[in-house]
């Protein structure tokens, strides 16, 4: 095929609201500590990766046939997780599956967004709530936070009664903030969206295995339009596994089977996910580990003179700096890579190992006496 005259995504017939638009994406670059995206920095064990191999193969043997298109088996093993760890007892029928927490948001705002409806979101929070939002044709309100970065409860329930969103996202531990929010706060925001509308509220608890609160599951109790969602990217180590799930009232599943594409989640991902979960002990062992990195990180930050923000997550906002990209760039100068998540004067760090997280303290302690030279 000849590649024709010069043609850019804008000489395409798109659709208006993607028009100038870059796609989502952290800069993956090449150098020696990455700790920009909120991974998990330890491998799979060694004995997950064997159970992995065996557990594929016997996947691979039908690979001819179309996977369990409702991932009984899995969704059994994601409702065990949640209700050992929860603190409420959560069955197979109030768990859904999909290909990263990002795929279960989409098909919430596909059931319960799309053209003519709308979704708020508390800024600065997690960006693809409003790019999945855009994506899907649901309406975006930018809704308040307070200048430390907690929600304001008052000004929130202002914003929802104000819009009546079809959807409220509620990000706990918050991401790029790092901060849990409070069961009570969740509670007022569903009151307050359900008098408005009524509406549905996602509680994104992609990082919950790291706050030192608990999940709040038990919200779920009597409330049907609360959806938490959860994800295997971080605690379990397992970004590049693509596994996400929400637990909900059966309802809310049944609803997204409207929207999820027949077979959306392959035979070799169940197959993998099942094995992460027979681990479970294992991997949230590094997850205490990494809980003891991130508190170190937040008390050495803090004696080195930086501005931490609260953190129940595996990574830590700090700053402040008078050009936080000046800041990232000088960082990255020294070998360590963080995020600029474009937070005015902010900069966001994942914990890593204790050598990568040391040498990241080093990077920050030299720009701290390079500003006060
Ligand atoms: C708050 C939050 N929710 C959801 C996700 C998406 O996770 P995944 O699609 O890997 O499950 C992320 C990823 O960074 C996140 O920060």
């Amino acid at each position: 095929m000849s590649a024709g005259p010069v043609l850019g995504i804008d000489d395409l017939p798109i659709r208006d609201e993607l028009r100038g638009k870059s796609p989502y994406g952290a800069p993956q670059l090449d150098v020696p500590v990455q700790l920009n995206t909120n991974e998990n920095p330890y491998e799979l064990p060694e004995a997950l990766v064997r159970r992995i191999a065996e557990r594929v193969a016997d996947a691979a043997r039908t690979l001819n046939r179309y996977p369990d298109r409702d991932a009984v088996e899995l969704r059994t093993e994601l409702a065990a997780y949640l209700t050992r760890t929860g603190r409420h007892p959560v069955a197979r029928e109030n768990v859904w599956a999909a290909n990263g927490s990002n795929e279960v948001i989409q098909q919430l705002l596909q059931t319960f967004g799309g053209p003519g409806r709308t979704a708020i979101g508390f800024e600065p929070s997690y960006s693809m709530h409003a790019l999945i939002a855009r994506g899907t044709g649901t309406g975006w309100i930018s809704g308040p936070r307070r200048e430390d970065f907690t929600i304001d409860v008052q000004a929130a329930e202002a914003a929802i009664a104000e819009h009546a969103p079809d959807v409220v996202f509620i990000t706990s531990p918050n991401n790029p903030t790092g901060t849990a929010v409070a069961a009570e706060t969740v509670l007022a925001l569903y009151e307050a969206a359900q008098a408005a509308k009524p509406s549905v509220v996602v509680l994104d608890e992609a990082y919950v295995e790291f706050s030192h609160r608990d999940s709040l599951l038990p919200l779920l109790e009597g409330r049907p339009h609360l959806v938490v969602s959860r994800t295997m990217s971080k605690a379990f180590g397992a970004a590049g596994l693509r596994l996400g799930y929400l637990a909900a009232h059966p309802a809310v599943v049944d609803a997204v089977q409207l929207v999820r594409l027949p077979y959306h989640l392959s035979a070799v991902t169940q197959a993998t996910a099942l094995a992460a979960l027979e681990h479970t002990d294992t991997l949230l062992g590094y997850v205490e580990q990494l809980k003891a990195e991130r508190d170190r990180l937040v008390t050495e930050l803090r004696a080195i003179g930086y501005e931490v923000t609260e953190s129940d997550a595996n990574f830590i906002q700090f700053g402040k700096f008078e050009d936080a990209h000046t800041a990232w760039q000088k960082i990255l100068d020294r070998g360590v890579l963080v995020r600029d998540n474009g937070v005015p004067g902010r900069l966001r760090v994942t914990a890593g190992t204790p050598a990568e997280n040391d040498a990241f303290l080093e990077a920050v302690r030299a720009l701290k006496k390079e500003q006060h030279a």
